[in-house]
């Protein structure tokens, strides 16, 4: 199954990013928003990952989200991949202790790996979330512009999930297991 490792911020954090971006929508026909239900923050890409797999990187997981402390962080502008000149996806940067939010990243990957994953997603940690994809590049610079000042509240990541992408017409995604941060684990494995 398709699988990767995602922060879910709460949904006050979610009303204010939604919020910020509602005079824009119709101002962007080349762009298609994602739907808020599925907003995330992607930690670590895991790809398809062998259903024998599942057990071992439950427990390499568990093991690599107890080693980090629950973080606190915050929405802060925005921007666009490959670049807001270019853009193919849109998305909202964030503030907070990115250093350790990447070492996160780095553990779940390298868990991923040793479970067996093989098709971890390998591109440097870049936190971001992300509102709109586009089928060719758009200039999306108004739009990042418009979006640069905003500044969200802070916001708590207790937990890191596992979640499941069901692809097709409408993307949809499931939560597999989650984790504590700075938790306990049982061990094995
Ligand atoms: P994105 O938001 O920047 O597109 C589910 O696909 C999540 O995993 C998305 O948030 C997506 O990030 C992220 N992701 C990271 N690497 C990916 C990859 N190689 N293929 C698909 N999704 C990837």
């Amino acid at each position: 199954m398709r699988l990767f490792a995602a922060l879910l911020p709460p949904p006050e954090a979610l009303d204010e990013l939604a919020g910020a971006l509602a005079p824009h929508l119709d101002d962007w026909p080349d762009l298609r928003w994602l739907t808020r239900d599925n907003w995330h923050l992607t930690l670590s890409f895991f790809g398809e990952v062998p259903d024998r797999a599942l057990p071992r990187l439950s427990v390499r997981l568990a093991r690599a989200a107890c080693r980090y402390p629950p973080v606190t962080l915050s929405f802060t502008g925005a921007g666009a991949f490959p670049s807001a000149r270019r853009g193919r996806v849109v998305w909202y940067g964030l503030a907070g202790p990115v250093g350790r939010l990447t070492k996160l990243a780095a553990s779940l990957a390298a868990g991923a790996r040793r479970a067996g994953a093989t098709q971890v997603d390998e591109k440097p940690f870049r936190p971001h979330l992300s509102v709109a994809r586009a089928r060719a590049e758009v200039d999306v610079r108004p739009l990042v512009s418009a979006l640069a000042a905003f500044e969200g509240m802070f916001w708590d990541a207790p937990e890191v999930h596992l979640v499941r992408s069901h692809l097709g017409a409408r993307v949809r995604y499931e939560t597999v297991e989650s984790w504590p941060l700075g938790g306990t684990t049982r061990g094995g494995g």
